[in-house]
């Protein structure tokens, strides 16, 4: 196994290994530490069935199904599809998902440990996905601003991101907004394995700091994600197909970018891995 750094604060590189094998215990509990460590894996030119994409990615834990059952579209209900194809006259995955800076399903009491995404295809150019460190970006503010935010909470919400995010499509249902009642998390968060503080923000789905004037939350908001996402703390990644992406929700953010999806298609799977405790 072959390990390079990706950025100065946020991710590395593994080469020489083989996700279609099953790995053994300490290869896998070395790709556990390096995540711990890194916060973002990336591991090129795979090809795995999607038997075998769930297989790996359930060695880090249960996986979460995820509430829009219409974009779990393979065999495997643990695979959500993030893509702009139709087959039979309906869309395969969901469009424009995660397009804003966020991390996976923070809407949850017990928000996902970790994302396992790999890409079936990809455009030639453009839909990078952009990763940054809110550990470094804790670390990195000045003591007065650390001192004034370590108490405070944020109310996340799912709700309210679709309704932004997907604001030209029916509305989540009944059902699927009971799932996913607004949550409150601290908005500086404990990594559970390796005690190292970050900042836990957001855009859309982080509705708003608890306990504060609107103005006053969202300019909070704002200021911290623009730091939080600075290009100092973040790793750009260009995709090939092939390539398997595995994130730490608890530390990270990401976000998607664009790309012409009139002339290209993109389908990416991903599973998503349960957490094991509410952030503290
Ligand atoms: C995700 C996600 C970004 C992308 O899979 O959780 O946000 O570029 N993906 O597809
Ligand atoms: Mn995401």
């Amino acid at each position: 196994m072959d390990v390079t750094p990706l950025s100065p604060k946020i991710g590395v590189e593994i080469a020489g290994i083989d996700l279609s094998q099953p790995l053994d215990e300490a290869t896998f509990a070395e790709i556990r530490r390096l995540l711990n460590e890194h916060s973002l894996i990336a591991i090129r030119g795979q090809n795995l069935s999607e038997a075998e994409h769930v297989a790996f990615a359930r060695r880090f834990g249960q996986l979460q199904i995820h509430v829009l059952k219409q974009f779990l579209t393979t065999p495997y209900p643990e695979l959500y599809v993030l893509s702009n194809k139709r087959e039979a006259g309906k869309p395969i995955g969901n469009h424009k998902e995660g397009w804003n800076w966020h991390s996976d399903l923070s809407y949850l009491e017990v928000p996902c440990l970790g994302s396992v995404l790999y890409a079936r295809e990809v455009p030639p150019v453009g839909a990078d996905t952009l990763f940054s460190s809110m550990e470094a970006a804790w670390e990195a503010l000045d003591a007065e601003t650390k001192a004034k935010i370590r108490p405070l909470k944020c109310v996340h919400s799912y709700s309210g991101y679709y309704a932004k995010a997907f604001a030209d499509r029916t509305p989540l249902t009944e059902e699927q907004r009971a799932a996913t009642p607004d949550v409150v998390h601290p908005l500086v968060r404990t990594h559970p394995e390796t005690g190292r503080l970050s900042l836990y923000v957001g855009e859309d789905v982080v509705k708003e700091v608890v306990g504060l004037e609107p103005e006053e939350s969202a300019a909070l908001l704002a200021r911290l994600n623009r730091h939080a996402t600075s290009d100092e703390f973040s790793h750009r990644h260009v995709w090939r197909q092939g390539d398997v992406i595995i994130w730490d929700n608890r530390c990270t953010m990401h976000k998607a970018t664009p790309y012409d999806d009139v002339a290209y298609t993109r389908v990416m799977h991903r599973a998503t891995i349960c957490g094991t405790e509410r952030p503290f």
